[in-house]
């Protein structure tokens, strides 16, 4: 996505770059994006789609803008929560995963999803590189067998403290952790204190946003303790064998946090993908798994001697009707039933509109179908027809010649939204653009305009097409295929990073338009 140089911001995860003679620059860089890998002891839900969604917007928008991403995703399968749900379903553990994350795999088409791999932990590149990531760990002197009991919640897969127990129950899961004693691996996750806390002291954005850099800080000032990091076979069989051990399986965490190294050939750090890509740009993760991102995962990869990422993207909690999702009350959503009754673009619309990324946000069949019928079919869906209809009216249905718009506050705040990962803000930029334009519309009133100054009307035509071109390259990242659809519209082929470009002027007079049917009809109600 080319931008124009005075609107261009400084950009935290970009090497800055000098504007050509043509007045415009080019943006490129790489950018490593991944989304958890999800547990794979019960099917996809909301949440799970949520995540994948917004990481997904943003591997688009870096795409558009002319970066290399490479965008990851997978499964987390091994660990005492999988264990355990194989053996309720009667199953092998190896059955179970290889269904399991075959519906997390599914997501990536019914979400449209541009993941560049998915990454399973029962896979041998991955067991190849955790076993690596250890055996580095422990030349560092990092790695110990200590004797220990403790209250293990499995729901959390961690330990918990007697302080933060409820009534005896693990507050979120309402189960009663278990008593564990046993000789394991530790990790000297204290030692790195000091260091970590400089990371965060040079590194102001490191944890984002600002409040859960907060909650990482305090944790951090109070000092971090050492961490269990295997498991007895005795206890748990099903994890990555500890490197000289065969008594002992990885705790699963260990195990998981290093997939997003084994996905780009680690522990080969010649592979292609791991010289380019390596340090992850941004991690994108739940807010209840923060902790693990921000204050193990660095220690690891210090420990392991490696880089460390440059962001850790904490998002709030979906609620549905302002409840938690939980089978017991029966009101987990569905994210597939969802795209079928309201489409891929509907659903991510409402994923990073709706929902603010840093809070914790409600989903409710009201709330989509609200924002279906007033932004999308209403504003959006109207907009594109009726300036269609027009064109086709006092056009002859074909691009006027240029004129001028008021498009640039809207390109670059929209940019500014985007670089702080604000998708709502950014899309709610390209909503005050197209009531803008709306205004623009009424205030002339073509259809009567047009008869005594046709030129005036043309003029607006194309600043409304034109306009209608910006926006669509705005919306790509959310919505790829409502995109494309006004794209083609407009007479344009395919949205491509070449043609993506985010300046005025893009459309050239003469282009016959294609009006297809309305972009989001009526919901069949
Ligand atoms: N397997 C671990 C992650 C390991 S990463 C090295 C895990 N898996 S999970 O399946 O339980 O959750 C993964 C992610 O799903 C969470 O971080 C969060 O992003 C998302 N969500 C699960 N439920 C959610 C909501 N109700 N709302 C929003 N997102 C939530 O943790």
């Amino acid at each position: 996505m080319l931008l124009p140089c005075a609107a261009d911001k400084p950009d935290p995860a970009i090497p800055a770059a000098s504007c050509g003679d043509e007045g415009l620059t080019i943006n490129m860089a790489k950018f490593y994006i991944t989304t958890p890998i999800y547990y794979v002891n019960a099917r996809p839900h909301l949440g799970h789609a949520y995540t994948s969604v917004l990481a997904d917007a943003l591997a688009r928008y870096h795409r558009l803008k002319g970066d290399e991403v490479f965008f990851l995703t997978g499964t987390d399968e091994h660990g005492q929560k999988v264990e355990r749900s194989a053996k309720a379903a009667a199953q092998s553990p190896q059955r179970f995963t290889d269904e399991l994350s075959q519906a997390f795999r599914n997501l990536t088409p019914a979400l449209n999803l541009t993941n560049d791999d998915f990454i399973r932990t029962t896979e041998d590149r991955h067991k190849l590189g955790a076993r690596e990531l250890w055996r580095r760990a422990k030349k560092s002197g990092d790695i110990f067998k200590k004797k220990y009991a403790g209250l293990y919640c499995v729901g959390h897969e961690s330990f918990i403290s007697e302080k933060d127990l409820m009534d005896g129950q693990c507050p979120e899961h309402l189960t009663a952790p278990e008593k564990m004693s046993a000789e394991n691996y530790f990790f000297a996750l204290s030692k790195y204190t000091p260091l970590i806390k400089e990371y965060y002291a040079r590194h102001k954005n490191f944890v984002i946003p600002e409040a859960k850099r907060n909650e990482m800080q305090a944790i951090l000032n109070d000092g971090l303790e050492d961490i269990s990091i295997s498991r007895e076979t005795s206890q748990t069989s099903w994890g990555v064998p500890v490197p000289d051990d065969d008594t002992q399986v990885m705790y699963v965490w260990f195990d998981a946090l290093t997939n997003y190294l084994t996905a780009l050939g680690f522990p080969d750090e010649s592979a292609p993908l791991f010289k380019k890509f390596w340090p992850t740009d941004v991690h994108l993760v739940g807010k209840e798994i923060n902790r693990f991102h921000s204050l193990l995962w660095p220690a690891m990869l210090i420990s392991a001697g490696l880089t460390l990422p440059e962001h850790i993207l904490v998002h709030g909690w979906i609620t549905v009707d302002g409840q938690k999702m939980s089978k017991t009350i029966g009101n987990v959503v569905d994210p597939f039933e969802l795209v079928k009754n309201y489409g891929a673009d509907t659903v991510r619309y409402f994923f990073c509109r709706e929902l603010v990324i840093q809070n914790d946000g409600d989903f409710s069949y009201v709330k989509i179908e609200e924002r279906y019928r007033a932004d999308l079919s209403h504003e959006l869906g109207n907009l594109v027809q009726r300036t269609l209809t027009m064109v086709e009216k006092y056009a002859n249905g074909k691009t006027p010649p240029p004129s001028h718009g008021e498009a640039a506050p809207y390109l670059e705040s929209y940019q500014n939204a985007m670089t702080i990962f604000a998708l709502d803000q950014a899309l709610a930029k390209v909503w005050e653009f197209l009531a803008s334009l709306d205004k623009a519309i009424e205030e002339m009133k073509p259809w009567v305009t047009v008869k005594k100054d046709p030129a005036a009307v043309n003029a607006l035509l194309y600043r409304l097409l034109e306009s209608l071109r910006l926006a669509a390259i705005m919306i790509a990242p959310v919505m790829p295929e409502t995109a494309q659809k006004i794209w083609t519209a407009l007479g344009l082929s395919t949205l491509r990073p070449e043609s993506a470009i985010l300046k005025w002027g893009g459309l050239k007079e003469g282009t016959p338009i294609k009006k297809g049917v309305p972009l989001f009809p009526a919901l069949n109600k």
